[in-house]
């Protein structure tokens, strides 16, 4: 498997409207569960549409480390075999991604026993694993927790009725892994209603099991005896759209994102016309047109299909050209502001109360400085300002926006952005 891209700095001189038409790579987050999916059986799993993302090598790695094969069988497809899983416990690559945390509950299914470092990922705020636990619990799972490592073990899963008490991607995620083959029924209530769940559960049900309400707060999971391998293709990734959707309106240009499912960014595309931009979706389509004049608008970032905190750093750096005063409040993780610091030095006039609520004040020129990308929608937001900028911007720690954006420069450029790598 060849690294995605190298990650290198992003030079990039600002003051190009962005146009042009851009397809949609596969799902980051949906791909991650995916991938964890196949180990529930021995027969081999083929996936398409997946990214060439670091987070996709990532998670290769630590499927690896467990004894799978996992090999591109093209330039967007992944054939993984789990016949010679050999280990319940991951290499420490399980840190390096909060995704790796989905093995467990696949571990669980297929040997009755999972153990995992605690999953690494964004420093974006509390990360806690509580919702996993405490469902894994029900379904008669021991659980052994130190700082270091967390351990599994099941004589047989059976199936429960779980309420969570966040309704947490990962952590749905992870429970129907666990409950597909348990004996019985189990009802996940006040689970996430995300694309990426209601991606995993087609796989599942393409395996064989018996799993519904994905979509909705309760998740329905009907213990089967045994499952089988199966071709799934990953959902397009709603924030890469999202992301470029925004980048027009930023850049004063008119984008067509295809391979989208514009359906899954409703709570973006409301927005993006408040703020006076012209979006048209067809079938697949979303086109976007920047628009004369920003409106200043409030988001609250929260689960879908609130709008998604992956999207607010992007959405932000549209606001600090709105003429007004908008305010953008993150209610899913308690430290996704750290962006603002770097938007600052590039001009934008954004103050922030109590890490969680940034009033932004516009319109503000920005102009080109030297950034860091802190994760990957950080970074996102970061080559957004960029592309807006006067002068030059340069953003380092870019593989933090590899490891979930595919060759981003390069297709930004194929929409007449200057781009560089270096
Ligand atoms: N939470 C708990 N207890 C838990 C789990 C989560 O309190 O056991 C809290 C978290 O502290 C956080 C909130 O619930 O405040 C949301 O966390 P969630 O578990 O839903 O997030 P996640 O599953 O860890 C996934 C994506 C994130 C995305 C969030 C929210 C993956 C690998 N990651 O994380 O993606 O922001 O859902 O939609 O699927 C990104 O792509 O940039 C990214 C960070």
């Amino acid at each position: 498997m060849s690294p995605p891209q190298g990650s290198g700095d992003l030079v990039i001189k600002g003051g190009r409207p962005l146009r042009g038409s851009v397809v949609t790579s596969g799902s980051k987050n949906a791909v991650l569960g995916a991938m964890a999916a196949t180990l529930l059986v021995e027969d081999e799993c083929l996936l398409t549409n997946v990214p060439r993302i670091g987070d996709v090598e990532q998670m290769a790695r630590v499927l690896r480390s467990l004894g799978a094969k996992v090999e591109w069988a093209g330039d967007h497809a992944l054939k993984i075999d789990s016949s010679g899983l050999n280990s319940s416990t991951p290499d420490r690559s399980a840190e390096s991604l909060r995704g790796s945390f989905a093995i467990m509950g696949a571990l669980l299914s297929r040997l009755g026993e999972a153990a995992c470092p605690p999953p690494g990922g964004d420093v974006i705020g509390l990360r806690p694993v509580d919702v996993h636990l405490k469902g894994f619990a029900a379904l008669g799972v021991e659980v052994v927790e130190s700082d270091e490592w967390f351990e599994l073990r099941v004589d047989a899963l059976r199936g429960a009725d779980i309420f969570n008490d966040y309704p947490s991607v990962l952590g749905t995620q992870n429970l129907m892994l666990a409950a597909v083959c348990a004996e019985g029924v189990t009802t996940i209530v006040n689970a996430a209603a995300e694309p990426e769940v209601q991606g995993l559960a087609e796989m599942l049900r393409g395996m064989g099991a018996k799993v519904r309400g994905d979509g909705t707060h309760t998740v329905e999971v009907e213990g089967v005896a045994s499952l089988h391998g199966t071709e799934y293709e990953v959902i397009p990734d709603r924030l890469e759209a999202g992301t470029f959707a925004i980048a027009a309106g930023v850049t004063g240009g008119e984008v067509e994102v295809r391979n989208a499912r514009p359906e899954h960014l409703t709570s973006l595309i409301h927005k993006l016309r408040e703020c006076g931009l012209n979006v048209a979706c067809e079938g697949d389509r979303i086109s976007v047109r920047a628009a004369a004049k920003v409106r200043p608008v409030t988001i609250q970032a929260l689960p879908y299909p609130g709008f998604a905190t992956d999207l607010q750093a992007p959405l932000a750096v549209l606001l600090t050209q709105a003429e007004g005063k908008s305010r953008v409040q993150e209610r899913v993780f308690d430290n996704r502001l750290l962006y603002v610091d770097e938007l600052r030095k590039m001009g934008a006039m954004i103050e922030t109360k109590d890490r969680t609520t940034a009033i932004i004040s516009g319109p503000t020129p920005l102009s080109g400085a030297k950034v860091r990308a802190l994760d990957v929608r950080a970074g996102a937001a970061l080559i957004l300002a960029g592309l807006a900028a006067d002068g030059t911007t340069e953003i380092t720690d870019m593989h933090h926006v590899d490891r979930g954006y595919e060759a981003i420069d390069e297709r930004l450029r194929s929409l007449g952005a200057d781009i560089e790598r270096v």
